[in-house]
């Protein structure tokens, strides 16, 4: 990430700032080791995994905006348009999303025919994700069912993080149809699980084990797991995708067990409390995904 924000150009002080402050980077590690199970070359990886955290960084950026949460507070630092100013920031998720296809786009280490493939999928993607989050502002403060917070977490969170995972196996050439169909519904459950954990630590963290502003969704009326089932139906749902997510990995044609026990990536602050662990203290955290 860091050698693609080395250009001389008036936004890539602000991008730099968003893009190298840390985060989980759950997404990349998601790509890189769905490609290790079908032993993919980590080098043939790297666009992929950049573009993906390159799109997450940009929804962030954007997601903080005074006109969407109204977030001071990301990364444990102040977000984009409190140091940049509102429209610099703007134009800083504008400039991240460009990028992003534009790394994937010139891999030269990826036959073109794959790579149209990875674009649509990002692109496809990165559509779903911003719909999700338009949904997402068009329910604050109103009252909805499950099911429909399903679809919008399934959007604004599930679908970029099915396009890390499916990454991984894409880039394999002559990749099984049934891998992909299982991989596709393996990380829809931990996308949905993903944002549930998202939604409880709004309730259960602090500003200082996030790195943002903890009870944001609340404050704003948004409706989210907690506050339409509560905290603990919330973590049995959880628990229920966790685990059925990973019972799904043992119909792939490999062994997938480094998806599993995935260890937890040293740019994750060690107060971050993942959400697993809440739920079962008996699950040693490096034996989970990154950030649950
Ligand atoms: C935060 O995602 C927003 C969601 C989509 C849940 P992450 O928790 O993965 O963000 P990072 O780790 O701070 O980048
Ligand atoms: C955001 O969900 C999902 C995105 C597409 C960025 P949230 O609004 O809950 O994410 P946080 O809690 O601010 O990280
Ligand atoms: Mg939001
Ligand atoms: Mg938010
Ligand atoms: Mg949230």
């Amino acid at each position: 990430l860091n050698s693609l924000l080395a250009r001389q150009n008036t936004l890539n002080e602000s991008m730099r700032y968003s893009v190298l402050a840390g985060g989980k980077r759950f997404r990349p590690i998601l790509t890189y080791t769905t490609a290790s199970l079908f032993d993919v070359e980590p080098r043939q990886v790297d666009a992929c995994a950049a573009a993906v955290e390159l799109i997450h960084i940009y929804s962030l950026i954007h997601d903080d905006l005074p006109s969407m949460d109204d977030d001071d507070l990301r990364h444990s630092q102040p977000s984009s348009h409190k140091i940049f100013g509102e429209a610099q920031a703007i134009l800083v998720g504008d400039g991240l999303q460009a990028l992003a296809f534009e790394v994937l786009s010139g891999a030269k280490n990826i036959l073109p025919s794959a790579r149209i493939k990875l674009l649509n999928l990002l692109a496809s993607s990165a559509f779903d994700m911003a719909d999700g989050q338009s949904i997402d502002l068009s329910v604050v403060s109103k009252n909805v069912e499950v099911d429909f917070l399903n679809k919008l977490h399934l959007k604004k969170t599930g679908a970029l993080l099915a396009c890390a995972v499916k990454f991984g196996a894409l880039l394999k050439p002559k990749i099984d149809k049934k891998d992909i169909d299982i991989l596709s519904s393996f990380s829809k459950k931990i996308g949905l699980a993903y944002q549930i954990q998202d939604d409880v630590l709004d309730f259960l963290g602090s500003d200082e084990s996030l790195g943002k502003r903890q009870n944001s969704d609340l404050k704003k009326g948004k409706p989210t797991y907690p506050s339409v089932i509560g905290i603990e139906e919330s973590i049995r749902v959880y628990n229920n995708l966790y685990e059925e997510g990973i019972e799904e990995l043992s119909g792939l044609s490999i062994n997938a067990l480094a998806l599993l026990l995935n260890s937890p990536s040293p740019s994750i602050p060690s107060s971050y409390k993942p959400l697993y662990a809440l739920i079962d203290s008996s699950i040693p955290i490096t034996e989970g995904y990154v950030g649950f």
